[in-house]
């Protein structure tokens, strides 16, 4: 396991948890599957394609004007429209049968395989974990049931209230505003490097999952700690 120097407090047991879901608690790639189902030879390229469209989409809304959030769009509208586009540049006829089968798998994403043993270790030792997201509120309610995680993780936090989407500030303040913390206070988890960042600039203790052993984001940051699996968050409860 690997651990990077943090910037934020490292020595003090943080209260309670944050996950972020998509990347993190359930894997967004497993929507390659169906994609190389459905095109042969493209499920991977069209997954990541996807997920990337998708996740500057989400910029694009929260950041243009000239009103802020006038431009926002529920997560679920900007993940269909990611796929069109994604689907376009890969030149794969996208009728409508195969996007809603797609569409439908990202409802039912899989989990990765350790975060149910770890929510419920957390259950036992009484810490607090749950979930801040891009995703709406419906959207995540089906995916933890799908995952069977739904009685593990409490809050459920949508940035859909906020009409921004991470990292936008707004998006970061409804943790310690749901929690009734600081941001500190708080180990904000994701497999996201850019969204651990955003979270060690807004001033959450962070773990960055760093399941596909990418390099660090350039910045000049570091969250607070890095490892490969969701397994590490136990460790910041020792
Ligand atoms: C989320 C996206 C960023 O769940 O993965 O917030």
């Amino acid at each position: 396991m690997q651990y990077s120097s943090g910037m934020a407090n490292t020595s003090q047991r943080p209260r309670a948890i944050l996950f972020d879901a998509y990347g993190t608690l359930f894997d967004v790639y497993s929507v390659a599957l169906l994609g190389e189902q459905l095109f042969p030879g493209h499920g991977e390229r069209l997954a990541v394609l996807w997920r990337d469209k998708q996740i500057e989409y989400t910029r694009l809304c929260s950041m243009s004007g000239p009103q802020a959030g006038q431009h926002y769009r529920p997560f679920w509208d900007l993940t269909r429209s990611a796929l069109r586009h994604a689907a376009a540049r890969l030149q794969l006829q996208l009728d409508g049968e195969r996007e809603e089968r797609l569409m439908n798998q990202y409802h039912h994403l899989s989990a990765f395989p350790e975060n149910r043993e770890v929510l419920l270790t957390l259950r036992q030792r009484g810490v607090r974990a749950g979930v801040l997201s891009n995703g709406d509120p419906s959207m995540l309610a089906v995916a933890l049931r799908s995952a069977g995680l739904q009685d593990l993780l409490d809050p459920v936090l949508s940035v859909q209230e906020t009409r921004r989407y991470k990292t936008d500030p707004a998006a970061y303040a409804l943790g310690p505003s749901a929690l009734g913390m600081q941001a500190r206070d708080i180990l904000f988890v994701s497999s996201n490097a850019w969204d651990a960042v955003g979270a060690t600039w807004y001033g959450y203790t962070t773990l960055w999952v760093n399941r596909a052993a990418m390099p660090p984001e350039e910045l000049g940051v570091q969250p607070t700690r890095t490892a490969a699996n969701l397994r590490a968050v136990l460790d910041f409860f020792d």
